[in-house]
């Protein structure tokens, strides 16, 4: 496996054609390593960028403290048969003077996330976009985990026209249900049981669906579970449109269910199709 610290060394390293490519801001785990293998699978070449990218960091937020171990990435996506590792610098990134931002615009991006970690996929879309056109894959390779996000790429990738294909890939899991994220690191014992509340409440809201349930009920059996733990300090629980994430007021095929909220350690994410 080459590495690339700088765009120089990561241009003359690249084929032409064939690349598949795994943006990422390390500390991998086997829900990064699921992307990497299905990109093994599809593509002949396959880089990976790691960058902890200070751009999608509200103030107050973890930019900081997020942690690092590229000795450790390096090892494991060497392993997992990766190509060429692209690993910036911020200065590499954005050098002195950059001042160009990706704006996608609309409750995709104002919803949600959006509404709770204002500028995040404007800092999201910007460096996925200078990505893109540093490494010029065929195929990208963003994880259902971040399902808003995975929508926010796809909607940028077809207003712009980037001639590449965006492909999502199923969350891992932990054998409890939690999904894996490099920020589970921060979790306490503890809380680390506590947290598999949000998946058991997205679990609850399908079960609901399958039993004929409506929308309002299954929120209502979502809320339930999430009661149960109160030092989990809800941001949002929603059953969305799966490609607009509007709210439903009723079932369609896809629907999915997203919670987010605040553990003291950390804030979790997670989603999951609650009708089929
Ligand atoms: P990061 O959180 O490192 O995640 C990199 C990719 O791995 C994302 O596409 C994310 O959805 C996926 N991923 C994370 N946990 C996963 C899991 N449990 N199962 C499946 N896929 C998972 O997302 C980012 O970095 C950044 O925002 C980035 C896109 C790199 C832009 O900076």
């Amino acid at each position: 496996m080459r590495i690339a610290t700088r765009v120089a060394e990561l241009r003359a390293h690249l084929p032409r054609g064939g690349v598949g490519f795994v943006p990422t801001m390390g500390y991998l785990h086997r829900g990064h390593l699921a992307l990497v293998e299905r990109a093994r699978a599809e593509n002949p070449f396959v880089a990976v960028s790691i960058f902890v990218n200070p751009l999608q960091f509200g103030p107050g937020e973890d930019f900081h403290r997020y942690p690092r171990d590229l000795e450790r990435d390096r090892a494991l996506l060497e392993e997992a048969g990766v190509d060429l590792l692209f690993a910036p610098s911020v200065e590499e990134m954005y050098p002195k003077g950059f001042s160009t931002r990706v704006q996608v615009e609309g409750p995709l991006t104002a919803l949600w996330e959006g509404e709770v970690r204002p500028g995040h996929f404007q800092g999201v879309a910007t460096v996925v976009a200078r990505l893109f056109l540093l490494v010029g894959p065929d195929r990208a390779y963003f994880g259902e985990k971040d399902y808003q996000q995975l929508l926010v790429i796809r909607k940028m990738v077809r207003d712009l026209g980037f001639p590449l294909e965006v492909v999502g890939v199923p969350t891992v899991r932990e054998e409890d249900g939690l999904a894996l994220s490099s920020r589970n690191v921060y979790l306490s014992p503890e809380t680390r049981k506590k947290a598999t509340v949000l998946y058991r409440a997205l679990l609850a809201m399908r079960e609901a669906a399958r039993e004929g349930l409506g929308v309002g009920e299954a929120l209502e059996r979502g809320e339930a579970v999430l009661k149960e733990v109160p030092e989990f300090k809800k941001d949002y629980l929603a059953i969305v449109h799966p490609e607009t994430l509007l709210p439903l007021s009723r079932f369609v095929p896809g629907a999915r269910g997203i919670v987010a909220g605040r553990f003291p350690e950390a804030r979790l994410i997670d989603n999951l199709e609650v009708y089929p």
